[in-house]
């Protein structure tokens, strides 16, 4: 093979097995925005450390505690990138320190620009410095917004490649989240510019849908007629990112609740899980986990639901069916099983009639139902009442 062949193989092999080393499967934690917005500090962030080791989550796969926009203070006279004193006035590698003890790592934000969204000090010019500062501090996850950015396509790619490049020249394994909403179709570049991750849509509002006549806020089922046709593009180290989980936050606080963020009932909030699990979804909580109550503890800790999700196969469901009342998702599972989503999205309780043969399963299955966590039917259909706005979430073995 010519030398020059035989190096672009070897570069090109080496970024796929460094992207799957840092995502194999979907990144799960909890992200400071949706609750706290820019109101963050390091005590309520030990807080929700200890909450997430206490409560079960650390267990059951949620291993990154992000910080989201908020925490910087500016530059140092070395142009360092530095932490606000106030809001952590022991230091970010002090926090970094203390998750990492407990097992959980640091996620961090910027920006490609050089203010954030929320208009704090953000990386444009400063990648190389201040990857090298994130990794000083034990930082193992960043996620790289763009607002303050021009709008065209080229300009978005050489930003985020500059920061991949950065990230990599840091020596430490960092996860690289592209937040630019989908507006450049990301799916198709992302990857190539050193993403593991990338956001699909604007922010979610904790909202199942926009109410007539309402023009902006995206609600889950505006996410999910986005996401959910971008299969092709998601695998270990790629992953399509419908943002976060709104599972718990009952309408209470947070950029979640503007633009028409009401609240959603728990029918909706398993929904969300299920529905962000078969697509492979980065599951990244937004609520107070120092007070979740019981029914929010049983959505965001079921673990035959997260193992959907985390399955080392990596497929991301395709959407066989989707009228306007019923969807049907079917995702192919690493041992040979499938998972299968029936979600409602009519205003009434229905019955429906799944027959195996219509999503392309010949045969027969048992069918087990993730959320009852027994198995309901065996053979090639499944009958039953599925309530509004609920997911029915099956585990299809070949019988
Ligand atoms: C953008 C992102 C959000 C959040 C905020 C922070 O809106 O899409 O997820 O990071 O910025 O300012």
């Amino acid at each position: 093979m010519k030398k020059w062949l035989f190096s672009l193989v070897f570069f090109v092999s080496s970024c796929y097995v460094h992207a799957q080393q840092l995502a194999p499967v979907p990144p799960m934690g909890w992200m400071s925005w949706n609750y706290f917005a820019d109101k963050i500090n390091e005590k309520d962030l030990r807080e929700m450390a200890d909450a997430m080791e206490q409560s079960g989550m650390v267990k059951a796969g949620y291993r990154f505690l992000m910080i989201d926009d908020g925490w910087q203070g500016g530059r140092d006279n070395r142009n360092a990138i530095i932490p606000d004193p106030a809001k952590f006035p022991s230091g970010i590698k002090a926090l970094a320190d203390y998750l990492h003890q407990k097992g959980i790592k640091l996620g961090i934000y910027s920006d490609a620009a050089p203010l954030t969204c929320a208009g704090y000090t953000a990386s444009l010019h400063f990648e190389e410095q201040d990857a090298a500062t994130f990794a000083s501090w034990g930082v193992d996850y960043l996620k790289y917004d763009y607002c303050n950015a021009p709008t065209d396509s080229n300009t978005a790619k050489l930003r985020y490649k500059a920061m991949a490049n950065a990230l990599r020249k840091s020596g430490r394994y960092i996860v690289f989240s592209i937040c630019e909403w989908g507006d450049r179709k990301p799916w198709l570049w992302a990857a190539n510019a050193g993403g593991q991750l990338w956001r699909t849509t604007g922010d979610v509002r904790d909202k199942w849908q926009r109410a007539p006549g309402e023009k902006s806020g995206e609600g889950l089922m505006e996410i999910l007629d986005v996401n959910a046709e971008l299969s092709d593009y998601a695998g270990p180290g790629r992953w399509n990112d419908p943002d976060m989980l709104i599972v718990g936050l009952y309408g209470k606080k947070g950029p979640s609740g503007d633009l028409g963020g009401i609240g959603c009932n728990d029918i909706e909030y398993a929904s969300n899980m299920s529905l962000w699990c078969m697509m492979n979804a980065p599951l990244v909580v937004t609520c107070d986990v120092r007070h979740m109550n019981d029914i929010t503890k049983r959505i965001l800790l079921n673990e035959e639901v997260i193992a959907v999700n985390q399955d080392p196969l990596g497929k991301q469901a395709i959407r066989k069916i989707k009228g306007d009342q019923w969807n049907v998702l079917v995702k192919p599972l690493a041992n040979g099983d499938y998972a299968v989503a029936v979600l409602n999205r009519g205003t009434e309780a229905a019955i429906y009639s799944l027959l195996l043969q219509e999503i392309g399963l010949s045969g027969k299955y048992e069918i087990r139902d993730l959320w009852q966590h027994q198995v309901v039917t065996s053979g090639n259909k499944w009958k039953g009442k599925i309530l509004s706005h609920e997911t029915r979430l099956f585990r299809l073995k070949k019988v």
